[in-house]
């Protein structure tokens, strides 16, 4: 396979990373999230699902257990791979699929009655007509009336609020250094990541366009939204300075 030249990319395409993928990514097949999300994407039974860079499935198998026609799409093999694994014994009917969200399959034109991005690194891209891209193709696989729920892992006033980040932790058989940092110029908050493992030093730096709320919501209207929201949970309260994410619920 092409080896992505984005470090995030990297990070979800090969296992050796897989002490950074969170065990919040897990699946569970009732995480205590699942009725806010049901809640804000309203959808009928048996609607079509999308979920997009759905990772290990920790939405999509819910999803689906609720009798929800899901669809996981991602572009990492070793995380569809044990997505695949976690639906197979929780005996979820999944459809997956590998691919760019930048580029969703021609034939999805006004498919899905909710669209999710859950746990997103939105702003990955390092061209912004990219991460515009990814909004347009979501836009264009929703039915007429159709939901978005975007929640995105960073909010660039929570970053300039609280500054640089230092920490470390101890991951059992080895240690992580990790630094963050935000580049108010260029917008992009970088980690930097360095880990001691059997002796050996390794090193890798993640980076993300860091987005305030107010872009967003213009991306989402630039891309064709007619309405859209945000909180700092999926519980719907309301967004302030120090929230560390940021959800969003647009409709098309
Ligand atoms: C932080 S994980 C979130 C996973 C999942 N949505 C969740 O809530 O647990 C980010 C995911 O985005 C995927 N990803 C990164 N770039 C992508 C792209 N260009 N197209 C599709 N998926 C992508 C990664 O492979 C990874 O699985």
């Amino acid at each position: 396979m092409e080896i992505p030249s984005r470090s995030w990319q990297r990070i979800y395409a090969d296992e050796k990373f897989s002490w950074l993928w969170p065990p919040a990514y897990e699946p569970n097949s009732d995480p205590p999230e699942l009725e806010q999300i049901l809640a804000l994407l309203a959808p009928q039974p048996g609607a079509r699902i999308l979920d997009l860079a759905c990772g290990l499935g920790w939405l999509t198998i819910p999803l689906a257990l609720r009798g929800f026609q899901v669809t996981g799409y991602d572009l990492s093999d070793a995380m569809l791979t044990r997505a695949r694994e976690s639906a197979k014994q929780a005996d979820a009917q999944i459809e997956w699929l590998r691919g760019d969200m930048r580029s969703l399959p021609a034939g999805w034109t006004a498919t899905f009655d909710s669209v999710t991005l859950t746990l997103s690194e939105f702003g990955c891209f390092d061209d912004e007509s990219d991460n515009q891209q990814v909004l347009a193709e979501v836009m264009r696989v929703l039915k007429s009336g159709g939901r978005f729920l975007l929640d995105i892992v960073v909010n660039r006033d929570e970053l300039i609020l609280n500054g640089d980040r230092n920490s470390s932790f101890d991951g059992g058989g080895f240690f992580i250094v990790d630094k963050g940092s935000l580049d108010i110029l260029s917008g992009i908050f970088s980690r930097e990541f360095q880990w001691y493992r059997q002796g050996r030093r390794h090193e890798e730096t993640w980076q993300i366009r860091a987005y305030t709320a107010p872009e967003v919501t213009r991306m989402l209207e630039k891309a064709g939204f007619r309405e859209s929201t945000v909180s700092r949970n999926y519980a719907g309260d309301s967004l302030t300075r120090d929230s560390v994410g940021m959800v969003f619920l647009a409709q098309k």
